[in-house]
């Protein structure tokens, strides 16, 4: 079986459906309301399990009714816990999203997040000696982010760098990650360039392999040489939050396949999760994804 360990967050995501956005003073009516496990670092542990790895989530929840129902939530879909801190004077985080016009905007209140330290990482050094890929995301200290990145390379297992939400890095250590997969936005932030240059050259310029994810439109991947072009499954979207969880996910726990059929897999698992509310709520079973592809090929 694929092991896969996940660094990064878990929140508790309070999602409204609204027929638009709303502006500065301004209150409107909203048409739903639920509260889902979400977290960049949760999601993406929830997807690979889903995917039939077995998952192991390096994070931290405050001791309160969020952080137990979230526990209780990753308990569930058979992800090791063993590794998430629990806080008695902080926080579970939070996410404030708005899901309008196929959309969404979000607000992120790291709470315990922003304290998922380094040494947590250290402690996981043999789970991660032992994995196939490592995850982790930027809803958590760089720290630790830099921690993982070089754990990782000391040990010669291959780490998604997921560089969401966007923020610059120091080059040295955005080299260790096996791969990085960023959005335009987030890839021209990475490398301090104007948003509007053309992405195929910005991989080109990125000092590690980039993974460049498109929306629906699919996705661009570079070893070497030309970015290649994977394009996307097309669905009917419900709720686009998670994609990029599920589609990392995916990747890592595909990696073994080669690089263009793990980035296919992810592409389809991508398409599937937005088809259901909720970040989670969509992301596909191995089976699912396997009817997806046969359904394209045959
Ligand atoms: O990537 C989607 C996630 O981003 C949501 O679940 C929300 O919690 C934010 O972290």
């Amino acid at each position: 079986m694929t092991r896969i360990v996940v660094v990064g967050s878990i929140n508790m995501d309070l999602v409204t459906q609204a027929p638009r956005f709303v502006g500065p003073g301004e209150t409107i009516l909203g048409e739903r309301f639920i509260s889902v496990p979400g977290g960049k670092g949760a999601n993406q542990a929830v997807a690979a399990a889903r995917l039939g790895a077995e998952v192991a989530l390096v994070g931290a929840l405050g001791v309160d009714a969020f952080g137990r129902q979230l526990r209780q939530g990753l308990v569930s879909e058979g992800i090791d816990v063993d590794h998430v801190a629990h806080l008695h004077d902080d926080a579970s985080g939070t996410a404030s999203i708005t899901i309008a016009q196929g959309e969404n905007q979000i607000i992120v209140v790291p709470g315990a997040n922003a304290r998922v330290t380094p040494a947590q990482v250290e402690q996981a050094h043999e789970l991660i000696r032992r994995a196939d890929a490592v995850l982790v995301q930027m809803e958590i200290p760089l720290d630790t982010v830099e921690a993982t990145v070089r754990l990782g390379a000391h040990l010669g297992v291959p780490v998604i760098l997921n560089p969401a939400p966007a923020r610059q890095l120091p080059v040295d250590w955005f080299r260790l990650a096996r791969y990085a997969t960023p959005n335009q936005h987030e890839l021209a932030t990475l490398l301090g360039a104007d948003s509007g240059t053309d992405f195929r050259e910005l991989m080109q310029a990125a000092p590690c392999p980039i993974v460049l994810t498109r929306g629906d439109e699919g996705a661009w991947f570079r070893e070497q040489g030309e970015p290649i072009h994977q394009r996307g499954f097309k669905v009917d979207v419900v709720d686009s939050t998670g994609a990029g969880d599920t589609f990392n996910a995916a990747l890592a726990v595909f990696l073994h396949e080669g690089l263009p059929e793990a980035v296919r897999k992810a592409c389809a698992a991508a398409a599937l999760s937005v088809t259901r509310l909720g970040a989670q709520g969509g992301m596909p079973r191995l089976t699912e994804v396997r009817s997806v592809l046969a359904r394209q090929t045959g």
